[in-house]
């Protein structure tokens, strides 16, 4: 594959389909963004309002939103929004000042995980989240070195871009980074755990033998980038085994699984391992800009001397009522139980369309975050790279929004917001259905 080229970006060359409203609107973008941005989908969606699972374009157009992990509680929640707008109008200060509600969030967000990890950082973002983890992890062990996996994703900072692979061949990984292949129970079978963990012992005496001390093992617990990987259950202990061998820290990036995605609170649970760090962000404040690092003490101990931490909007008022807002809307309505629900009803729905279409590979997945991987030829696992752009443009224009990921592109990466229903899910099998039955 084109490793520099996003899976699903929009291509400006293509534009001479769309109106003369969606070209003129492009091409302001490019003028006032720049080159950098991506748009997704050959034909861009304007979206101007959401609710629940759905969003409207500028036309009044309905789009099921299958594909989003930031409003995860619901477009436009309305505890949410009461809560923010609640906040802004009585004071919006930072962390220098005593407030409740940040150290009512904390305990709130706290009591969600295992007791080993008792501290909690703020920041605004998941990339800021993941470079406080790196920074911690490098005062704690003294080593620079880093493993990730071959396409992971970890964030916008220098410190993160080096070892972003999935960033593409155009932005260089850093000489203290060594990347493992991801843990594809589909391809490597069921020699895939072992596999994983020998991997990244064998990364670590590579940096070892470059003179490289290892600092932390970094994975998002559900490989979102890579193409969804969550089987077997357990996996990841040994995974973080081989880390600590290496003297090396294990951060968990909870960015795309926590807050119950997977049908459990936190990605690393499904895993029985309990990580030195976890990184948050995306849907902790349903599109409110708040994200955190929360920590086991010990791992503190070296930065927390040596360094004082300061963040201006990390853990303000307003965020921190919205993450109570989103943390509360999750237990009051069960998301994570719903996501369990109907992720294993979404799940079943997938493997009867695999029963009845050879391009189906593999169907996986853990509560609301899913990957199909479609073949070209199941006994090869060819990659249908093509056909995967066709479905998910296709989709798109039966108005059904989801992406796709993997090193082939060819893996439909489905994450609707935790409050999807079994209609909704039912709706998008059938719409896949009539896609993979017309290519
Ligand atoms: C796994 C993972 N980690 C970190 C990040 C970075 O988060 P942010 O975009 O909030 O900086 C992302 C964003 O997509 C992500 O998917």
């Amino acid at each position: 594959m084109n490793s520099q080229k996003m899976i699903n970006a929009f291509d400006p060359k293509a534009a001479q389909g769309l109106n003369q409203a969606e070209r003129s609107m492009i091409e302001r973008r490019q003028k006032l963004l720049g080159p950098a941005y991506r748009l997704f989908y050959q034909h861009p969606v304007h979206l101007v309002r959401g609710e629940g699972a759905w969003m409207f374009d500028a036309e009044g157009n309905r789009f099921l939103d299958c594909y989003n992990n930031v409003a995860s509680v619901g477009h436009a929640h309305p505890h949410v929004v009461e809560a923010i707008a609640k906040q802004a109008a009585t004071l919006n200060t930072h962390t220098r000042y005593l407030h409740d509600t940040v150290l009512d969030y904390a305990e709130a967000l706290l009591a969600t995980f295992p007791a080993e990890l008792g501290h909690v950082m703020f920041t605004c973002t998941g990339s800021e989240a993941n470079d406080l983890a790196l920074r911690i992890a490098r005062a704690q062990t003294g080593g620079t070195g880093v493993v990730v996996t071959e396409l992971a994703y970890h964030g916008v900072t220098a410190s993160l871009a080096e070892l972003s692979p999935s960033l593409g061949e155009g932005v260089p990984l850093g000489r203290d980074i060594r990347t493992v292949a991801a843990p594809d129970l589909y391809r490597y079978g069921p020699e895939m755990p072992a596999k994983f963990a020998a991997d990244i012992r064998a990364a670590f005496a590579d940096m070892a033998r470059h003179g490289i001390k290892p600092a932390a093992l970094l994975v998002d617990t559900m490989f979102t980038s890579d193409g969804v990987f969550p089987d077997p259950a357990g996996f990841l202990a040994g995974a973080a085994d081989a880390a600590r061998e290496a003297g090396a820290l294990f951060i968990a990036d909870e960015v795309q699984p926590g807050f119950g995605r997977t049908g459990q609170m936190w990605g690393f649970g499904r895993h029985g391992v309990v990580p030195d760090m976890v990184s948050l962000g995306k849907p902790m404040g349903n599109g409110h800009p708040v994200a955190g690092l929360v920590l086991k003490p010990e791992v503190m101990e070296r930065f927390g001397s040596a360094a004082r931490y300061f963040n201006t909007f990390g853990g303000n008022p307003v965020s921190a009522a919205a993450g109570m807002a989103v943390l509360q809307v999750i237990q009051r309505e069960g998301l994570v139980e719903n996501a369990g629900k109907i992720g294993a009803h979404l799940l079943a729905g997938l493997r009867r369309l695999a029963e009845k279409h050879a391009i189906i590979g593999d169907v996986r997945g853990a509560g609301l975050s899913v990957g199909v991987e479609m073949v070209t030829d199941r006994a090869a696992k060819t990659p249908a790279t093509a056909e995967t752009t066709r479905i998910v443009n296709e989709l798109r224009e039966k108005r059904l929004l989801i992406s796709a990921s993997g090193p082939g592109a060819n893996i439909l990466k489905i994450r609707p917001p935790l409050c999807f229903s079994a209609t909704q899910a039912d709706m998008l099998v059938q719409a896949l259905d009539e896609v993979l039955a017309a290519l």
